[in-house]
């Protein structure tokens, strides 16, 4: 088979020229990151259950209506997407202050929220992912105010999707971050929910115990992120109980 073209290579994911025009092949690495990447490591079969539950996140939205630009899934590690222009925003969506927020406002992890909250970093490695007021947005030409008023309903409906299918296997969603891109039609462009969703780029509490099922059992050391991962993936019922994520070595399409 001829080699792909890879695209782009960030943190978590490679990127490749997919099988036909306006398509791209996602591969999700064993890489975990935080911090702007000043903490690294590579855990063995992360990319596994990130494909895997970022499958069944874009699904169950595209169930209820919400556009992605998940295709399909091809193997183990990697799905087949719509190719689209992200817009450089982090959305953020908090429902309970943590990471921070908590932080910057001095309130306790965990406090609920009055109601959620969203939020705009501007993706900038360089600059750390500053936040930005909503006027910038526009000012620096980022996406207009129709598209911002389109992002807030997705990030909303997102919110939504998440909180209540999270809750059914009794997670709290904390909070989380999603990326938006354009997807052109002809002379139209459509938003879609792009890139992941997964315990990556989410908060996850057990709801009894408040035990961490999210990337700050890596940031914070708190103990073993793939089970950590296996443990939402399992009440998801998206891994079949038993297998391992780690996988063996898979043959490619
Ligand atoms: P924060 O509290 O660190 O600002 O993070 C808020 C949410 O966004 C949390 O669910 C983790 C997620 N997130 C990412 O997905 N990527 C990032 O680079 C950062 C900083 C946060």
């Amino acid at each position: 088979m001829a080699r792909r073209k890879k695209i782009y290579e960030g943190k978590a994911k490679t990127l490749y020229e997919g099988p036909e025009p306006g398509t791209i092949v996602q591969y999700f690495k064993d890489d975990a990151t935080a911090f702007n990447a000043e903490k690294k490591d590579v855990i063995e079969g992360k990319g596994v259950l990130n494909n895997m539950l970022s499958e069944y996140f874009m699904l169950g939205l595209a169930n209820v209506g919400v556009p992605t630009h998940f295709l399909k899934r091809l193997n183990m590690r990697e799905q087949l997407v719509r190719s689209c222009e992200i817009i450089p925003l982090e959305v953020i969506v908090r429902n309970y202050a943590a990471g921070s927020m908590a932080k910057r406002m001095g309130i306790e992890e965990g406090t609920q929220l009055p109601r959620p909250i969203v939020e705009y970093s501007y993706k900038d490695d360089a600059l750390g992912d500053p936040l930005v007021p909503e006027e910038y947005i526009a000012a620096f030409g980022w996406a207009s105010q129709q598209d911002m008023d389109d992002i807030l309903s997705i990030a909303l409906r997102v919110n939504d999707f998440l909180s209540g299918v999270m809750y059914g296997v009794g997670i709290k969603l904390i909070d989380f971050k999603i990326e938006i891109g354009r997807v052109f039609e002809g002379d139209f462009q459509r938003l879609v929910v792009a890139d992941e969703i997964s315990p990556d780029s989410c908060r996850l509490w057990d709801i009894e115990t408040c035990e961490k099922l999210d990337k700050d059992v890596f940031r914070r050391d708190l103990g073993s992120l793939t089970d950590a991962y296996t443990e939402v993936a399992n009440r998801l019922g998206v891994m079949p109980k038993g297998q391992p994520p780690v996988s063996k070595p898979t043959l490619i399409n």
